[in-house]
């Protein structure tokens, strides 16, 4: 009886299985069409990479380190703070001599972070709420304690050649193996450890439980290769590649690595000592990521041939891959893009403003201007720029380039093209906590003893999340936290910030909000003043409206005659969006108009303005 209710067009009888299936077909083409119109540029474009640093985000068992569950506990907050996608730092099995950067297992979470359900948990629920999720990937190292490591000691095939093995250069008199060569490990002393079992020694770039692993050996890239496709099976939308330009080492491991002249420093320990042309950006490297990059577009092409035209990176489900590179010379920043023809990475992390401005004092209009010019002329063709103010391996924005400068920072990196990077914690201004030695847990600053850590040590920016003014600034309900929270919690926390009139939290909510508008989101940009007190832009699109972004970096008040500094036709006056919550006057209160010819700024100040119209752009 039920199966007659059911005819096709074509007059035979469908089951009603049939016809759900019918449904589904037409449900997945009109999604898929759906897409094919909408999407003119890859997802993360729009998008505010917002990092995670999972052991202090926040901990829901009570063992004073943050958690997985953590994560997906606060994936409201998140929601409604406007970032679109979530890069995780490691949370794989690990020993925690680097804290999680020293992996024992690539395909595993370990047990202080949770388990693979609670990940396949935090990636439902992100998803659900149209946020992505890049985890973090370590090519270049494991731990000493990874199944491969124990098994190439032991010279056990085929794991022998997994890492960069070499032989004494000889023996001192006393009888101790000497190292291969001079090369020095990021977290200060020889790179080189010796292994009695072997008798040989192993290279490690940073941490003596962090071995490098041999790139030279194919059988490993094609493992590695392996834990890209299980995380992407698992659903993760992309990768952080840690380290990327250690990958490679030349191949005579004799050579030594001439002295830093320039660099001045004196410990010869210290790897600044030396300057790195044979453990650094090897040309093998890019072929490595050209593989990586391929195999990851044909991977999420994989399913949707039906939207030929949708190839990644266009499509909503492309896999975004991103490289961690420090280098002075911009171009060997930059060559990591690739180019349309040759893709790499989507983007390497934009460092300049972390690495060319160290103080308050060296915030000026001026240098902003040659750092953001410096990336867009150097940026290749088609490719889309990034801006980074911090992260788990610096001094955090507000204590290094000073607390009165959150709100206008946020506004430069959230406003000009291309997609921001946010240490968590940024959004409320989050400063580093002072750590005592014997609280101190990175190996980078425990190398240099109780004297001298304070200046390498990465934990001061690595303190647990500050969410409200309860115990443990309610990151933890335990005893104690893995790192000690800062003092100022009971003030500065994320209740305190959404429940005051105006606040950081408030600023960058709206900044979130306000990039998604056309003129931000695919707007062009002008910089009708620049000063040493004064960084002005304009970001404008026909038929949309244009606004003025006015920052005032200087550590004085200042007032600004607009007009007087710049070529361009200015209206007379404009209308507060949003402002630095320094600023308490009436006058520059979100709604009225303010005089472009007296525009009052308070220190540090940032001021996001409307203007009914800007001449003469172009
Ligand atoms: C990460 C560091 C880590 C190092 C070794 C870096 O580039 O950002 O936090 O210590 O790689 O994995």
């Amino acid at each position: 009886m039920l199966k007659k209710m059911f005819f096709s067009p074509f007059g035979e009888t469908r089951t009603p299985y049939s016809v759900v299936r019918i449904m589904i077909v037409i449900v997945v083409i009109s999604y898929l069409l759906k897409h094919c119109k909408k999407e003119k540029r890859p997802w993360w474009k729009n998008s505010i990479v917002y990092q995670i640093y999972p052991r202090s985000f926040h901990d829901t068992n009570g063992d004073g380190t943050g958690d997985l569950k953590g994560i997906t506990a606060k994936a409201d907050y998140l929601y409604d703070l406007g970032v679109k996608t979530l890069w995780i730092s490691p949370f794989f099995t690990s020993p925690m001599a680097d804290s999680g950067y020293d992996i024992s297992n690539f395909v595993d979470v370990d047990p202080i972070f949770g388990s693979l359900a609670d990940l396949d948990e935090l990636l439902k629920t992100m998803h659900s709420k149209d946020i992505k999720v890049v985890l973090d990937f370590v090519p270049n190292h494991s731990s000493d304690e990874h199944e491969w490591f124990q098994r190439s000691l032991r010279r056990e095939e085929p794991f022998a050649d997994y890492y960069v093995w070499a032989d004494p250069k000889g023996f001192s008199d006393s009888g101790n193996p000497i190292p291969p060569n001079n090369w020095l490990s990021k977290f200060r002393g020889s790179a080189w450890e010796w292994r009695e079992e072997r008798g040989q020694f192993y290279y490690h770039q940073y941490h003596r439980k962090q071995p490098d692993l041999n790139y030279r050996n194919l059988r490993l890239q094609e493992e590695i290769k392996n834990v890209l496709k299980f995380w992407m099976d698992r659903g993760a939308d992309g990768f952080r590649v840690d380290a990327l330009k250690h990958l490679f080492e030349v191949e005579d491991l004799s050579l030594d690595e001439p002295v830093n002249e320039e660099a001045g420093v004196e410990d010869n320990l210290q790897y600044n000592y030396l300057k790195h042309p044979f453990t650094m950006n090897q040309p093998e490297t890019f072929e490595v990521v050209r593989d990586w990059r391929k195999m990851m577009n044909t991977y999420s092409d994989k399913w949707f041939t039906l939207c030929r035209d949708l190839t990644p990176p266009l499509a909503p489900w492309a896999r975004l891959l991103i490289v961690q590179v420090y280098n002075k010379d911009i171009q060997d920043v930059v060559k990591y893009y690739g180019s349309d023809t040759d893709p790499l990475a989507d983007f390497p992390f934009n460092f300049r403003i972390i690495k060319k401005l160290h103080n308050r004092s060296d915030v000026t209009g001026t240098r902003l201007m040659k750092i953001i010019d410096e990336w867009f002329d150097n940026l290749p063709e088609g490719k889309w720029p990034n801006w980074v103010l911090g992260s788990h391996d610096h001094s955090r924005v507000a204590s290094r380039l000073g607390a009165d400068l959150v709100d206008a920072l946020n506004m430069l990196t959230l406003l000009l093209p291309g997609t921001p990077v946010t240490y968590f914690g940024e959004e409320i201004g989050m400063q580093d906590t002072e750590i005592s030695w014997e609280d101190t847990k990175d190996p980078q600053g425990r190398n240099f003893g109780p004297d001298h850590y304070r200046k390498h040590s990465r934990d001061p920016c690595r303190t647990p999340m500050q969410w409200d003014a309860t115990a443990n600034a309610g990151f933890s309900k335990g005893p104690s936290t893995w790192l000690p929270v800062n003092d100022n919690y009971k003030t500065l926390n994320v209740k305190a910030q959404s429940e005051a009139r105006e606040s950081h939290l408030k600023v960058y909510k709206t900044l979130a909000r306000l990039r998604q508008e056309s003129s931000f989101a695919k707007g062009k940009l002008a910089f009708p003043v620049v000063t040493d007190e004064v960084l002005a832009f304009i970001r404008y699109l026909e038929d949309e409206p244009t606004y003025l972004v006015v920052l005032n970096l200087s550590e004085n008040d200042v007032v600004v005659d607009l007009h007087q500094h710049t070529n361009l036709e200015l209206p007379p006056d404009a209308s507060v969006i949003t402002r630095s919550v320094s600023d308490k006057s009436e006058e520059n209160s979100p709604g009225p108009k303010v005089s472009l010819s007296a525009l009052m700024l308070v220190k540090g100040e940032g001021l996001v303005l409307q203007l009914t119209f800007a001449k003469e752009i172009e």
